[in-house]
Parts: structure tokens; C-alpha cells; sequence
């Protein structure tokens, strides 16, 4: 497996293990308890920010030199981008309904599970269509002048989009959030 489908695959784990401690950290979630609240929109940082800057950009960059390669494979892309998008638009609108809590004011729970639940559907049966057509479509049809120069890319730290800083930072931060997920 190459180093960049077996990085992505380890992102799916971590995203994963990320949302269960967020649904224990909703489900536990109860007026005026501002720790719990601040630790909700820390892991929603981390949702939102690391598929945008260190997730989805290698994806991308995978989509369309597969299709390249071979346009036929290629056709998912479409489907696969589609997705990035409505899990985007699901989760700003959850992080909306996070913001809006005011302290000490009843708090709708059922809604933000069910914008939740939605949301961890979606990706779930997203991450498995990577897993199961597009990273071997990938692994298949991609040559090896396209590994070399996103694996390239990856290990140079200054790199704007797959520079290795910003996986780095969000990679400490998943620490921590599993860290509370144990608390
Ligand atoms: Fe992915």
C-alpha cells in the first residue's frame, strides 16, 4: 500500500474515533456546563478544519490524476466530491447549532443529534466508498510519477497544501480530544 492511501486511511480511523467521543460529549451535554461546551467546539475545529486543510486536498489531488490515468475509474470523482460538499454544508450547519447555545439556555439536544446522526451516516458510507472503490482504483491506475510527487509534497513541511505542519498540529490535537474522551 502506498504511503499516501495507508496516511488517508489512518485519517478515517482518527476521524472515527473522533466522533464517538463527540456523540459521548453531546449525549453528556447539559445546561451551563461550559467545559463540556468548549471541548464540543474544540473537537467541531477539528472536524471541520482538518479534512478541509489535510484530508480532502490529497484526496483531490488523487481524484484527478485518476482520472487522468483513467477516466473511466475516474467517474467516481464526481460522486466523491459531491460528498465533500454535503458533509461540509451538515456540518457548518451543526457547528451553527453549537454556536447558537447561549449559557444556561435550554438546550435543543434532539435536534443537534439528528443534524449529528445524519452526519456520521453520511461519512461513514463516504469513507467506505473511498475504502473500497476509489483508494484501489488509485492504487491501480495511478503511476509512479503521480506517488512521488504528492509523497514529495507530503514530507516538505512548507508545503502549502499537503505540507506535513498542519497534520502535525491537528494530529496533537486529536490527542488531546481523545485525552478528554476518556474523562
Ligand atoms: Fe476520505
Amino acid at each position: 500500500m502506498s504511503e499516501v492511501i495507508a496516511k488517508l486511511q489512518e485519517d478515517h480511523r482518527r476521524m472515527e474515533v473522533i466522533l464517538g467521543v463527540l456523540d459521548r460529549k453531546i449525549a453528556n451535554l447539559t445546561e451551563g456546563n461550559n467545559l463540556n461546551l468548549f471541548m464540543i467546539r474544540t473537537i467541531l475545529d477539528y472536524i471541520v478544519n482538518f479534512p478541509q486543510k489535510c484530508h480532502h486536498p490529497i484526496e483531490n489531488f488523487l481524484l484527478r490524476s485518476l482520472t487522468r490515468r483513467n477516466p473511466q475509474a475516474g467517474a467516481i470523482s464526481a460522486e466523491i466530491l459531491n460528498e465533500h460538499e454535503m458533509l461540509a454544508n451538515i456540518v457548518t450547519r451543526f457547528v451553527h447549532d453549537v454556536e447558537c447555545i447561549e449559557p444556561g439556555a435550554p438546550i435543543l439536544k434532539d435536534e443537534l443529534v439528528a443534524t449529528l446522526n445524519a452526519y456520521e451516516d453520511l461519512l461513514v458510507q463516504h469513507m467506505q466508498k473511498e475504502e473500497e472503490f476509489f483508494f484501489p482504483a488509485a492504487e491501480e491506475y495511478l503511476i509512479q510519477a503521480d506517488w512521488d510527487v504528492i509523497e514529495t509534497r507530503m514530507r516538505d513541511k512548507g508545503d502549502p497544501v499537503f505540507g506535513r505542519e498542519a497534520d502535525r498540529e491537528y494530529r496533537a490535537l486529536h490527542k488531546v480530544i481523545i485525552e478528554w474522551g476518556g474523562k
